[in-house]
């Protein structure tokens, strides 16, 4: 990988990278053509990164459709597919790693404890072996995108992260891995997350207190999808992720929400910016 990449350096090329766990769906591949867009070179990899799964987590049983994710890279023009193993990854097991603090102290943070040491550290290796100018992350996970811009900043990486906007099924349904594993009935009901965060960000914007308009949404919720068990609904800061009361008086926010459907979790966030 380091010698292909170095190879189109020294010919002034630009390279583009849109880490991944595979099961690719639009929304990953929204980001690679962000990436052929932007760059003269795309490399995706693919990797089920153990280190940042719990222990009950779903590791062994995340989807791994490698042969479907291909054809789609190969369908897109993407020059590089890298499939690294485990022992290439972490040749001597995994003892040094990238925590970011702060940051990673709530939400997904507080719910999987070590879920963002995993995340940080696996992103600084491949960021170390692909050596990319750009590289591409979907606002869908507002937590990990706020976690990978800190490390990249202080660790001085002489990368650009770049966001791309979270896509959405028909329904408005945040594309997810984990969405196959939903019943009808879950998915009847998981359509109301988004639908709540979008009536949230507009009641903001026209002055409602985000106490207020977060109580409407969690009596919408309890009524219209029963069967969600609601981890979080919270405003925070877009980049430091800690908690806000209010909305009055500042530019931006992101709204959080995530949702148990059974054993299945989802995750959806809504930037509110004003203009
Ligand atoms: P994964 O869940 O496969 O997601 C890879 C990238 O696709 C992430 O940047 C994620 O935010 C983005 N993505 C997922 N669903 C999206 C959607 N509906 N719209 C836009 N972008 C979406 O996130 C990971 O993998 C891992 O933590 C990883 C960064 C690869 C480290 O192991």
């Amino acid at each position: 990988m380091r010698a292909a990449i170095a190879a189109l350096r020294s010919q002034e090329k630009t390279v583009g990278f849109v880490p991944t766990m595979g099961a690719l769906h639009e929304g990953h591949l929204s980001l690679v053509d962000l990436s052929k867009k932007n760059t003269d070179a795309t490399v995706v990899s693919i990797f089920v990164n153990p280190t940042q799964f719990g222990p009950n987590e779903d590791f062994a049983k995340y989807p791994r459709t490698l042969e479907e994710d291909a054809r789609m890279l190969v369908e897109k023009d993407v020059e590089f597919l890298f499939l690294p193993t485990a022992s290439e990854m972490y040749p001597d097991g995994a003892s040094t790693a990238v925590h970011v603090s702060g940051i990673t102290s709530e939400f997904e943070g507080a719910i999987r404890p070590d879920h963002f040491d995993g995340v940080a550290t696996v992103v600084t290796i491949l960021f170390n072996i692909v050596q990319p100018h750009f590289t591409y992350f979907g606002q869908k996970d507002a937590q990990q995108v706020a976690v990978v811009k800190r490390l990249v900043k202080d660790l001085h990486l002489p990368i650009e992260v770049v966001v791309g906007d979270t896509i959405r099924e028909s329904g408005k349904l945040a594309m997810s891995s984990r969405n196959r594993y939903l019943s009808d009935e879950q998915r009847g009901q998981s359509q109301l997350l988004s639908e709540v965060l979008f009536l949230i960000r507009d009641s903001l914007l026209k002055g409602t207190s985000f106490a207020f308009a977060k109580s409407e949404a969690l009596g919408r919720l309890s009524k219209e999808a029963p069967i969600a068990q609601i981890d979080y609904l919270d405003l925070v800061d877009p980049e430091t992720f800690q908690k806000l009361t209010s909305f009055e008086g500042r530019d931006s926010g992101t709204v959080v929400l995530a949702a148990r459907f059974g054993n299945t979790r989802l995750l959806d966030n809504i930037l509110v910016k004003r203009t």
